[in-house]
This record gives C-alpha cells, sequence and structure tokens, in this order.
C-alpha cells in the first residue's frame, strides 16, 4: 500500500496542499521552505496511531502545541485539516481515506479536539465523527478512533500502515559509536543507533539475503566493495563488515567504524527499503553522500524497490540538492516542487507546472529545471552586484 494522495489544510506552513504521490518522491524545495514540515504530517498520524504512548494530544504535545501546528497565515479556516488517501498503486482509486480536522477549544483550558474524523473504505465512508455518542461527551473528541485498539476494528489496516512508518536522519557517528552514546536514544530511532542490533535481529535467512542485496546495490556507488557480511565479536556486539578489493590480499575485513559516511547511511536506507512495508521517510541525504552517489541515489532507490516483487516500500525524500534529481531517470511526476510564498508555501508536482513540463518534455532532467527556482532569491541578488 503507498499514500497515493495527501491533502492538507493550515498544516504548519501550508495553507492548502492537494497532491498524488507516487512509489518514489522527491521532495524539493529550498531552506525553511517546509520539506520537514511536510514530512512531520506523516510522523504526526504515526505518532497517534502507535499502540504505546501514541493518541492525538501526545502527537500535538509533543510538537508544541496546536499554535505551533496551525498555520500562521490562516485568518478564516482556523482548523486544521489532513485528508491521507491509499491505494495499492499510483493513479488508482483509493482502496482508504482517512481524514481528521483539529480544533482547539476557544475556552477553558484550551484543549485540543477533533471536528472531524472520517474512514472511507472504498467509496463507503466507514467512520463519520462527531457521531451521536461524541455529541453527549464531548471528552471522547479529544481522542481519535484511530488510536484505539477496540475502535479502530474495522480500518485496522490504516493504523498498522500508519504505526510503521518509519523516518530516517541516520547520523553516521551515532551509528559508529552507539555504545558510547547509550542512555540518549529515541523511541523511533531516526538517528540509527540501534540499526546494527535491528540487523541482528533480523532472521538468518533474510538477514543474508538482504546483506547480499545491499551488496550488489553498493557496487554502483562503491564499486571496491566486493562482500559485505554481519557478525558479533567476543563480547557478542554485532558488527557488519565489508571487504574491498583494493585491499592488500590478507588485510582482512573492514568494520563499520571504519566505512564512509556515506556507505553507512546508504546501507542503513536500502535496509530500510528491504525491510518494513509502510512509508520510508529520508531527510536530506545528500548530507553526508558525495556528488558521485547522489547523482546515483534516485536510481539506487528505485533498483532497491524493484528488489520486491511484492509490499514495495514507498519512500519520500526531502532534499534540497538539485545533483541529486540530474538522473534522466526520474520522472517529473516524482517530484514535488516546495514555494514559499507571503501566504504560506505551496507544493506542487513538477509537470503541472506548464513551463517545467515543456522543458521536461524537450528532455532535460528535473535537477535541470527545478534548479533555478530553488535557488534562495538573493543569491541573485548578490549575483547583481559582483
Ligand atoms: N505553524 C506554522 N505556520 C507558519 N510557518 C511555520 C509554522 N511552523 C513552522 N513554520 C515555518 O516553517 C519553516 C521551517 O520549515 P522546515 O520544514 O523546517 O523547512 P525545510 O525542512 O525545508 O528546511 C520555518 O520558516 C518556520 O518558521
Ligand atoms: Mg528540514
Amino acid at each position: 500500500m503507498i499514500v497515493s494522495r495527501v491533502i492538507l489544510k493550515n498544516w504548519r506552513n501550508f495553507r492548502n496542499v492537494n497532491v498524488p504521490l507516487r512509489e518514489r518522491m522527491f521532495i524539493v524545495g529550498p531552506n525553511a521552505s517546509g520539506k520537514s514540515n511536510f514530512l512531520d504530517v506523516f510522523r504526526f498520524l504515526r505518532d497517534i496511531a502507535k499502540p504505546e504512548g501514541g493518541g492525538l494530544q501526545k502527537a500535538i504535545r509533543d510538537r508544541g502545541g496546536i499554535s505551533k501546528l496551525r498555520c500562521l497565515f490562516a485568518r478564516r479556516y482556523p482548523q486544521i485539516e489532513i485528508e491521507v488517501q491509499l491505494a495499492d498503486t499510483p493513479d488508482v482509486e483509493p482502496e482508504w481515506r482517512y481524514a481528521i480536522g483539529i480544533r482547539q477549544e476557544v475556552r477553558g483550558n484550551r484543549q485540543p479536539y477533533l471536528s472531524h474524523e472520517k474512514v472511507w473504505k472504498g467509496d463507503e465512508l466507514i467512520l463519520n465523527r462527531p457521531d451521536e455518542q461524541d455529541k453527549k461527551d464531548f471528552e471522547r473528541q479529544t481522542q481519535t478512533h484511530l488510536e484505539q485498539i477496540n475502535a479502530n476494528e474495522s480500518f485496522r489496516d490504516i493504523a498498522r500502515f500508519f504505526e510503521s512508518v518509519t523516518y530516517l536522519h541516520l547520523v553516521p557517528q551515532l551509528l559508529r559509536y552507539a555504545d558510547a552514546f547509550q542512555g540518549k536514544r529515541l523511541e523511533d530511532d531516526p538517528f540509527g543507533q540501534g540499526f546494527l542490533e535491528k540487523v541482528a535481529k533480523a532472521q538468518v535467512g533474510a538477514q543474508k539475503s538482504r546483506l547480499h542485496k545491499i551488496e550488489e546495490a553498493l557496487r554502483i556507488a562503491v564499486p571496491q566493495l566486493k562482500q559485505l557480511r554481519f557478525e558479533r565479536d567476543e563480547t557478542g556486539h554485532p558488527h557488519l563488515e565489508a571487504l574491498h578489493e583494493h585491499w592488500r590480499p590478507n588485510a582482512g575485513w573492514q568494520r563499520e567504524d571504519q566505512f564512509s559516511d556515506g556507505t553507512l547511511r546508504l546501507i542503513a536506507l536500502f535496509w530500510s527499503l528491504l525491510e518494513g512495508d509502510s512509508l520510508l521517510l529520508l531527510e536530506e541525504p545528500e548530507l553526508s553522500l558525495n556528488v558521485g552517489i547522489i547523482n546515483k541515489l534516485a536510481e539506487l532507490i528505485y533498483q532497491m524497490q524493484r528488489q520486491r516483487k511484492q509490499r514495495r516500500r514507498q519512500i519520500l525524500v526531502s532534499t534540497h540538492s538539485p545533483d541529486m534529481l540530474t538522473d534522466k531517470g526520474i520522472d517529473g511526476r516524482e517530484t514535488l516542487l516546495l514555494t514559499p510564498r507571503k501566504e504560506g508555501t505551496t507544493v506542487e508536482v513538477a509537470t503541472d507546472i506548464t513551463e517545467l513540463r515543456d522543458l521536461l518534455e524537450a528532455g532535460l532532467s528535473v535537477g535541470d529545471v527545478v534548479l533555478p527556482r530553488t535557488r534562495p532569491q538573493n543569491i541573485e541578488q548578490l549575483g547583481l552586484f559582483s
């Protein structure tokens, strides 16, 4: 299943968003255009659906309260609305639609509450809140049915999907020196401290097959790398080891603390693509990759997704690097362009912008056509004076 469309009203710096999504999407925009805020919608839904320590109130509280979430540019429609459509593939009618509206009490303790919560299965509206019970007991509107196991039975698939959304913002140093940083680990481990343990916990068969696929894909980016394996040291600690071709024949295996940052990030990314079947969110992978690899990343992701015949994992990649988009294999429909404007940021599919579509049809890469739009304007102005 993939998220095939997302519709937002008054979410953070977006007043109005309504865009289709495909299996692989690149979210492109200048700094502070809202790339992370866009990805956060899906983390927000995960935080609501999480079986332990989840829920609407906590998800809002963890983000600093409703005033931080509601769009500051909003005037007439102060409620936040999120709708997500789920389908097997892009371009088909959704199998599921989940929608919520969030408001805040005007008086009293100003608690956030649901102005609506709706679920459609196909065309059928199977949940429509507020219902009679909600109207009798206002407290009920402070919780979603999504977060309640005994209330989400008829749409458990959606709850499972949201619950397993994964956010990856891997920090190679934290992965390498996980032991030294012990103690401080976020629950969902976005920074990869628990990555080696995760590899260790996989069933031997799955572990071997995944490492083998990763090894093959990595050769495109790191040609010297010949073999990748999992090992435990004398004290039982998990490690990844790699054999490089240019090494002296008896030099032995290299451990993850000697891998480059880029290699580590790629390994963790590929593992995640092979592991789950819900949405994967990847923040600015260009941060520790060299340009040579950034150019190939889109293709690598594509190949990794193809490794699975079923239950392919959807991935949303945020980036401000047009280098990632110079690959001609990227379809304009796979690119969302974020443009900050006076009234908030707009989100558009690249092929929906006429002038871009023409350039793409003429054979330019997404990177070529998008580059001038992601550069902050004042950089151009600086150019005027140089
Ligand atoms: N509720 C809100 N209303 C309007 N703007 C917001 C809101 N919350 C955050 N922002 C703005 O969003 C911007 C940050 O977006 P972010 O997603 O971090 O950007 P990026 O990841 O593209 O660098 C900041 O300029 C911040 O002021
Ligand atoms: Mg960001």
